[in-house]
């Protein structure tokens, strides 16, 4: 079957060009390195532009389709306006999310809002902005969404998260009558929700069912699974209820190629588990065609991204490890010292130098647990070398912290030899910008 974006370590412009440089979106990555500082993080517009085309052919067989990203990924004003552009609604879950799309300029009716505990601020904002779906998630956001649709004299949209037992990560796959997951609506649950909907909450309207079975996913059966789940209830739903639910919303989950070990499919593979389970639960439960929500984020932007450092010390242990330090770490990608994360690195400035030594990629945040890449063959290091890991857009800036008053990084995106400043590097004062003194401390 077709490849799919997704199943490439690097973004899909990566080069060595005449120099002898890695080049991305026709960007020098030295050079990118040499006029923006490291670390820095780089976005390849054409590689997001590519996958996003993967997904729009993969299911252009089912006519009633919904892409959503989702935006914890990775969420700023640029990355949002493409995704609009390519044809994209936003899965958000908060404030910060709702208003970085909504001042992006993408339509709100696209806008899917997500979430186990959002506040009544949230809720407030979501609806005076004309988000199109909450999904609601539990009993008292039912009732706190009712009342404020009511308070401005509005109906909001709804879709009910569930949990539908099945929970998935890269290759462990549980099964179990109900889930134990801080989020959505156990499957025992489900009526009470519905009834409370029809008889009480009389301004939510119920369009359907969502759920989201797990992140970095390279099974295609758990989807057949999901999707068989989903549609029985649909068709449980409309015989308890004389309720016809037109909408399903499988969540994202599909993984990405960190190091050669990971084998995801490709956009096209669960597309075609996705339609024909679909098609065939829809066959058998004997229900309309309901329009069909996706909304993945990894697969849509890590591939994107690289992130350049710039390599300082090193230490040999004796008898050890070598460690070779670069400028930034577990603050800018979380990933590694959050779940043993592994990734795939290269040094930009010699690229196809061979491998000479195995090391390890510490951080420079005073924590023993910060390392970037634990053991990889790489050519001898020079203190001054550029280190470009790759595979690094999704769930880094997202994730990223001022851990140690570090600023966090900028992000540039580069496209046909391009280069854009998208998210500005932080300065020293932007990190006191936040911070009282009561003048009892004054000096
Ligand atoms: C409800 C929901 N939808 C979509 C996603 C995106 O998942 P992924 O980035 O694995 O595609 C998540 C991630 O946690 C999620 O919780």
């Amino acid at each position: 079957m077709r490849e799919s974006t997704n199943q490439s370590i690097k973004p899909v412009t990566t080069k060595v060009n005449e120099k002898g440089n890695l080049e991305i979106g026709g960007c020098d990555l030295v050079e990118l390195a040499e006029k923006y500082g490291t670390p820095l993080y780089v976005l390849d517009e054409v590689t997001i532009r590519s996958i996003c085309k993967d997904y729009k052919d993969a299911f252009s067989s089912y006519p009633k389709i919904n892409m959503m990203y989702a935006s914890k990924a990775l969420c700023t004003l640029a990355t949002s306006a493409i995704l609009s552009k390519e044809g994209f609604g936003f899965d958000v879950v908060s404030a910060g999310e709702i208003y970085t799309v909504y001042k992006s300029g993408a339509p709100m009716e696209k806008v899917l809002f997500n979430g186990n505990n959002k506040s009544f601020d949230e809720l407030n904002l979501a609806l005076d902005l004309g988000v199109g779906r909450f999904s609601v998630d539990n009993f008292l956001e039912l009732s706190l969404l009712n009342e404020i649709a009511k308070s401005k004299n509005k109906t909001a949209d709804i879709l009910l998260r569930i949990t539908p037992g099945i929970e998935c990560h890269t290759h462990e796959y549980i099964q179990t009558g109900h889930l134990d997951s801080k989020f959505g609506f156990d499957l025992t649950q489900i009526d009470e929700a519905v009834d409370l909907i029809l008889n009480e909450y009389t301004n939510l309207k119920l369009h359907g069912l969502h759920a989201h079975i797990g992140s970095q996913i390279f099974e295609t059966k758990v989807y057949h699974d999901e999707i068989e789940i989903l549609v029985k209830e649909l068709a449980r739903l409309d015989e308890k209820f004389s309720l016809k639910l037109d909408e399903i919303n499988i969540g994202g989950g599909l993984g990405v190629k960190y190091t050669e070990k990971d084998l995801p499919p490709s956009t096209f593979e669960i597309a075609d588990v996705i339609i024909k389970s679909l098609n065939a639960s829809i066959e058998k439960y004997k229900i309309d065609p309901p329009t069909l929500f996706i909304e993945p984020g990894r697969s849509i932007i890590s591939t994107a991204g690289v992130t350049l450092y710039t390599i300082g010390s090193s230490k040999q242990v004796p008898k050890g490890k070598k460690y070779i330090a670069v400028d930034g770490g577990m603050a800018d990608n979380p990933r590694p010292s959050m779940y043993r994360a592994e990734y795939f690195a290269q040094i930009a400035n010699k690229p196809e130098t061979a491998a000479a030594e195995d090391v390890t990629i510490a951080g420079r945040y005073c924590e023993s647990g910060d390392v970037l890449i634990d053991n990889i063959k790489l050519p001898l290091i020079e203190e001054g070398d550029i280190l470009c890991v790759f595979n690094t857009g999704a769930y880094n800036y997202s994730m990223a912290s001022n851990y140690n008053r570090v600023q966090k990084p900028q992000m540039v995106l580069v496209n046909n030899s391009q280069s854009d400043i998208i998210v500005m590097r932080e300065t020293l004062e932007d990190l006191i910008s936040h911070d009282v003194v009561p003048d009892r401390l004054k000096y």
